[in-house]
């Protein structure tokens, strides 16, 4: 139960309210206690110095010729007057004979052999306070009269602290009582409010428990504030977006890999078969070339798979040096001259700024190849393709431009995918499978580049590599 986290969350707020609780009962009681012990002390020495001051003045009224009446210390109504509940006074003359005593003390158990001795002992002047288990505490205060600076003897006043020790002790165990059920409300109240803030963390867990690679389509879907828990489920709901897309791709994957194989092979099984029934020499030969041709196109999709699968893995090493773009354009211009001037497809190269990178030649030659390749591919006799070099800035571009039937606008964020073509009949006829601009983009970006293209339909495209120069 405490590995849940609103249990330990509502035992930690717990635990600091009870801290806190503490510390705040602690120091009211201290103060109570300090201000009624002042209270006491206070009134404890003014009973003393009120009859100090009463023994020391005639009484009013009762002047006779100029000489006043002064009050007699063993007058038993002078202690009665200033004695009440709790207070005892006691007089005693020069000598220390008790000569007056409240007629209170008599019957109040503060008549106790102990308090009379602490009563005998306490010097004039003093205050002292004690504390009894049975009789509880007391203040004693002491003073001398006095009378025309006459000394006369000496008030004791005694006050017990029985009543205020027991509204201490009251509220010490108010004070108990309300931390615990506090304490003990805090615990639910908290247990519960965390319950309610983390459940949308339940049901997260639950519905990730219950998404397959063939669920992915499950969301969470949570609305409400934006919080810290809303945020995650829709990070959730997005990674599963990412994911499904990356197994729908995966899989779409797998079944283009399929088609692209099976369609060769059916090729070659039945030319094969119509081959093997037939006696004709010419018909063989006619038939294996068929067999040469799809076994090549077999043979590109698989290098081109490979090649991809390799890059994907991290695997595929580039062989980097200095590669000079002119001296590449150049090579892939001889390479695809006579192939152009057959299909009556004008191929240039446009002379720009010479640029170096830093980069795999082999590579760079692919991706040019399957670029011109492409050009020639999707443009008409009587086309243009032109393939210029430029530098902007640090990079330095390369530009393949043709005058071809061009991609519509729909296609061109997906032409860079795996298998994809705009016409999948045209495309196989031209001996394409879609792979070559997915391993143009690959070569591009390995190299610390990235590729644009733009195109209109009818009117030609123009593809454009950006290379990080060397210098
Ligand atoms: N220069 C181009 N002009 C028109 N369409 C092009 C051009 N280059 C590529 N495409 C389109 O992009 C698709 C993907 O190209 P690619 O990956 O090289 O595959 P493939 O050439 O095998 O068809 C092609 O099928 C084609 O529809
Ligand atoms: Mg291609």
């Amino acid at each position: 139960m405490f590995k849940k986290i609103r249990w330990k969350l509502s035992l930690w707020y717990a635990g600091l309210l009870a801290v806190i609780l503490i510390i705040l009962g602690v120091a009211l009681y201290q103060a109570l206690e300090h201000s009624l012990m002042a209270e006491a002390i206070r009134t404890t020495v003014t009973r003393a110095q009120q009859i100090s001051a009463l023994i020391d003045a005639p009484e009013i009224g009762d002047t006779v010729n100029g000489q006043g009446t002064f009050v007699d210390i063993t007058d038993p109504d002078l202690v009665n007057k200033f004695s009440s509940e709790g207070i005892y006074i006691e007089i005693s003359d020069q000598g220390g004979k008790v000569v007056n005593r409240s007629f209170f003390l008599e019957k109040h158990r503060l008549s106790d052999s102990r308090l009379l001795s602490i009563l005998k002992s306490s010097a004039p002047g003093t205050l002292e306070i004690r504390g009894f288990t049975d009789l509880g505490r007391i203040v004693v205060y002491a003073m001398p009269l006095s009378r025309n600076g006459q000394n006369l003897g000496t008030v004791k006043v005694v006050r017990s602290l029985t009543l205020m020790d027991r509204a201490l002790d009251r509220l010490q165990l108010l004070l108990w009582f309300l931390s615990g059920g506090g304490l003990i409300l805090a615990i639910g109240v908290g247990a519960a409010l965390a319950k309610a803030a983390l459940s949308p963390i339940d049901h997260i867990t639950r519905t990730a428990r219950q998404i397959r690679a063939e669920g992915l389509n499950r969301r969470l879907n949570l609305s409400g504030p934006d919080d810290e828990v809303t945020r995650l489920a829709n990070a959730f709901d997005e990674m599963l977006d990412r994911l499904e897309t990356a197994f729908q791709r995966e899989r779409q994957f797998t079944a283009d890999v399929s088609h692209e194989l099976r369609t060769p092979l059916t090729v070659i099984k039945g030319t094969a078969e119509v081959a093997l029934r037939g006696k004709d020499p010419q018909e063989c030969t006619e038939a294996l070339t068929t067999v040469d041709g799809e076994v090549d196109r077999m043979t590109n999709i698989i290098n081109a798979l490979l090649t991809l699968a390799r890059a994907d893995a991290g695997q595929q090493q580039l062989e980097t040096e200095r590669v000079n773009l002119q001296d590449l354009v150049e090579d892939v211009l001889a390479t695809f001259s006579s192939l152009a001037a057959e299909k009556g497809i004008s191929l240039d190269a446009e002379a720009g700024a010479p640029a170096e990178v830093h980069g795999d030649r082999e590579r760079l030659r692919q991706l040019l190849h399957n670029l011109v390749t492409n050009a020639i591919k999707y443009t008409q006799r009587g086309g243009t393709i032109t393939i210029s070099l430029g530098k902007d800035g640090d990079w330095a571009k390369i530009t393949v431009v043709d005058t071809g039937i061009g991609i519509p606008e729909n296609d061109l964020p997906h032409i860079f995918e795996r298998f994809y073509r705009v016409d999948r009949a045209r495309s196989r006829a031209k001996g394409g499978a879609g792979l070559g601009l997915s391993i143009v983009k690959w070569i591009a970006q390995a190299h610390g580049g990235r590729i644009d293209v733009e195109s209109e339909v009818g009117k030609g495209s123009t593809f454009t590599v950006w290379l990080p120069c060397t210098d």
